[in-house]
């Protein structure tokens, strides 16, 4: 039976283009600087982003925490939302590794309170610990993926730079914002001075991340990279296919959107708990099955024998999240299969 997979939009399939990209792709020893796809990939990235330098690593996660052991001091602390990836979903590499503390604050559709987080910033003192990171994530919440304007990443860039604190963006999303606000990545980013952006979601590629900043911080973000076990050899293979995810899958990302909008939709016409449609900004549909008689463990179990799989993140919530390998129909394959479910 085929299974429809919206549990997250890293279960995607490389595209015939990246599996032939992959295959072609000219290689070389990258810890040397000799790989010519990845430094293609690297050179496109800082482009199209409009930075001095970007950097290819691993996994989403590797770049947050590069990010943060690049950007900061042992024991200091990072301002952050208490819903973002770094804070929940990083195996607790923010003590681990980087050895800093974590400031979670709360949001508000996914942007701080500004005179919350101006007192949040510490004040110099021998007992206190020093503010030595804000971080942001745009898309916010990957169980809601909010989109945060323009205005307010740059708000929150004056506010960083007036108290000498430095700002990274976990972009992980960041294609899905600038799709949303219709304007450019690297005017959406353009006050924000150090990010990551995931090749892995929406995009589809098989593997990797790129942080973007300024040539110093790449500079020490590639020796952090090593260190950590980071460096790879022949990436270029991957790096082939990452660059064909860039050119050739940022734009379809409108239609994972869109899909997104017909799924929510078609759920609040069943019953209108089970989704906040303000809330269905971009790909990702947070599912609340409080108000009705199953639960979302229940939920899941029956769309699986259905041939529809979904995340539980929750008792009462599960995630869905469209992308390339979820077609239109399959959008209404799902709606009709959950009509029956809630009907019975
Ligand atoms: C917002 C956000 N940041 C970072 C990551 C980490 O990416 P990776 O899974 O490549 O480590 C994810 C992954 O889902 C994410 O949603």
């Amino acid at each position: 039976m085929k299974v429809i997979d919206f549990r997250s939009d890293t279960v995607t399939q490389p595209t015939e283009n990246m599996r032939l990209a992959m295959f072609n792709a000219e290689v070389g020893d990258d810890i040397l600087g000799e790989d010519q796809s990845v430094i293609r990939l690297e050179e496109y990235s800082a482009k199209l982003f409009d930075k001095e330098a970007a950097l290819f690593v691993l996994s989403g996660t590797m770049a947050n925490q590069i990010a943060v052991m690049t950007l900061t001091n042992r024991g200091e602390e990072v301002i952050l939302s208490k819903n973002s990836h770094l804070f929940n979903l990083e195996g607790g590499a923010l003590a681990a590794l980087s050895q800093v503390q974590a400031h979670p604050l709360n949001t508000k559709q996914g942007q701080f309170d500004l005179d919350e987080l101006i007192s949040c910033i510490r004040k110099k003192g021998v007992q206190n610990p020093k503010t030595g990171l804000i971080a942001l994530e745009n898309t916010y919440d990957l169980n809601r993926g909010l989109v945060l304007s323009k205005e307010y990443l740059d708000e929150v860039a004056l506010l960083a730079n007036d108290n000498g604190v430095s700002l990274y963006l976990d972009g992980a999303r960041i294609f899905s914002a600038s799709i949303e606000l219709n304007i450019s990545v690297a005017t959406l980013v353009e006050n924000i001075d150090t990010m990551q952006f995931c090749l892995t979601k929406g995009l589809a590629a098989p593997m990797g991340s790129i942080l973007l900043g300024s040539k110093e911080f790449i500079e020490k973000a590639r020796w952090i990279r090593q260190r950590l076990g980071g460096g790879m050899r022949q990436a270029g293979h991957m790096a082939a296919a990452a660059l064909i995810a860039l050119l050739e899958m940022r734009e379809r990302i409108k239609e994972d959107h869109l899909n997104a909008k017909i799924l929510a939709q078609g759920l609040y016409k069943i019953d209108s708990s089970l989704v906040d449609l303000n809330q269905v900004q971009t790909n990702i549909i947070k599912v609340c099955l409080k108000k009705t008689s199953i639960d979302a463990r229940e939920f899941a179990r029956q769309l699986l024998g259905l041939g529809i799989r979904v995340k539980v993140i929750g008792e009462h919530n599960c995630r869905m999240i469209t992308h390339v390998d979820t077609s239109k129909d399959d959008i209404h394959f799902a709606i009709k299969q959950i009509k029956i479910i809630m009907e019975q």
